[in-house]
């Protein structure tokens, strides 16, 4: 694996120092050239590159093959600002259906199954992305695309899927909804749910495959680096997800310093393309925080960890980290509370408020939600160290997502 990583490491940078005049003038300004990458841990000595490389590239800077060889454009909407625009030639589109055959593959989807898709379609790299891995697997797709949750349940009930691909907060309100309509949610024909696009915990995990026959699986990936399919975990051990180091190379810096981390070390993982045309990258700052470990179901490639955070949604509050992931988790070890929350923050004087809002299964009276209340809240105090309130609202009290869950609200800055 090394040598091949080591050749395609090699034209990678070539190539993005001929092509991309951002590439080239950041390697010439660190007083890099392609020639002294002689090994991949030479590899270190390219800078980093972030979003706002890509934003300030906007739209096509980035572009290492002339525009016309570009047959697929994609878009991050990000929070802020312009979005970062991806491209892909034909090559690249047919590398990415691959990598997302294969992951579908280890996943558990064999080919001719029946594959709803509900990621969204369009500029999100979701929908299509699934959709290419599953045809090139040699499935029937169905491309619903994200929304219309009654639908949803429709024709999962009438096309008999074994494979779902959508994120977790997603399939929970189709799940939801088919309770709603009276349907055994563990007699439906899914099998296998591929959940990915954003973070989820093992807590969610159990709560799925509790309420279903299936196994649900995470699946990892960011437009920058090609779309999902970049890592993917095995059904066989559900032990984090091997990177298709193939394709991605994947390193763990210090989110501070940039420096490299040893192998095994928590950091944020940063990604360099070996075989993409249209848009190479390099050493890209993915923002999400896991650690390297061996392979196990498929030696050949490294695994990450499942990712508990974004280092952009860490909540500072007095001090303390705490990420939504560790809410998750104690959320879900609640009875009786549906598996729905949002972290808002607020600053009504000099201090930063957390108040977590969850939602009950059914409607409770006003003891029981205080009972609910006091002890969510000791639980948050003792095991993630942050006082905050917890708001028990109806069934339904909480916005639901078609695509990513949006799990923290920051109201401060209108407080200020
Ligand atoms: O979310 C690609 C994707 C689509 C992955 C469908 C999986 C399934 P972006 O919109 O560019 O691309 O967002 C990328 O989403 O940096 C992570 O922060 C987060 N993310 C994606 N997959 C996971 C996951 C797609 N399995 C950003 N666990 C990434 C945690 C995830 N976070």
């Amino acid at each position: 694996m090394r040598t091949r990583q080591l050749a395609r490491l090699q034209a990678t940078v070539a190539q993005a120092y001929e092509k991309v005049p951002h590439y080239r003038s950041t390697l010439d300004a660190a007083g890099v050239h392609p020639d002294d990458i002689r090994d991949l841990d030479d590899l270190a000595r390219v800078p980093l590159t972030s979003k706002e490389d890509l934003r300030q590239n906007y739209p096509f800077g980035m572009f290492a093959v002339p525009r016309t060889q570009v047959v697929r454009i994609h878009a991050s909407s990000g929070t802020t600002g312009r979005p970062t625009v991806v491209g892909y030639t034909s090559d690249d589109i047919r590398m990415w259906a691959d990598v997302m055959a294969r992951s579908i593959h280890v996943a558990g989807g064999r080919p001719g199954d029946i594959v709803h898709v509900a990621y969204g379609y369009g500029l999100f790299t979701g929908g299509l992305g699934a959709h290419y891995g599953a045809e090139r697997l040699g499935c029937t797709v169905v491309p619903v695309s994200g929304g219309m949750t009654e639908r949803q349940v429709q024709l999962i009930l009438d096309f008999e899927p074994r494979v779902i691909m959508v994120t977790p907060s997603y399939f929970l309100s189709v799940l939801d909804e088919m309770e709603r309509q009276g349907v055994d949610t563990a007699a439906t024909s899914l099998r296998v749910g591929i959940f990915g696009a954003e973070p989820w915990t093992e807590s969610m995990r159990r709560e799925v495959e509790d309420r279903t026959t299936m196994d649900a699986v995470d699946i990892y990936g960011l437009s920058e680096v090609i779309g999902p399919g970049v890592a993917q975990e095995a059904a066989a051990t559900k032990d984090g997800l091997h990177v298709w180091e193939d394709h991605f190379y994947p390193e763990i810096v210090d989110p501070l310093t940039g420096e490299v981390l040893p192998e095994g070390e928590r950091g944020e993982l940063v990604f360099t393309s070996l075989t993409k045309q249209a848009m190479p990258v390099l050493r890209y700052r993915t923002r999400d925080l896991t650690r390297l470990l061996p392979g196990t179901a498929y030696p050949g490639f490294r695994r990450i960890e499942k990712i508990t955070g974004r280092s952009d949604d860490l909540m500072i509050i007095r001090g303390v980290n705490v990420f939504p992931t560790q809410i998750e988790e104690l959320v879900l070890a609640e009875p009786g509370l549906a598996p729905y929350f949002q972290c808002v923050l607020t600053q009504p004087g000099r201090m930063v408020e957390l108040t977590v809002l969850v939602e009950t299964h059914e409607t409770w009276g006003e003891v029981d939600r205080q009972v609910v209340s006091e002890r969510l809240t000791a639980r948050i105090k003792e095991r993630a160290g942050t006082s905050c309130r917890v708001e028990v609202r109806d069934p339904g009290g909480i916005e639901r997502s078609v695509g990513k869950a949006r799990r923290v609200v920051d109201q401060r800055r209108r407080d200020l």
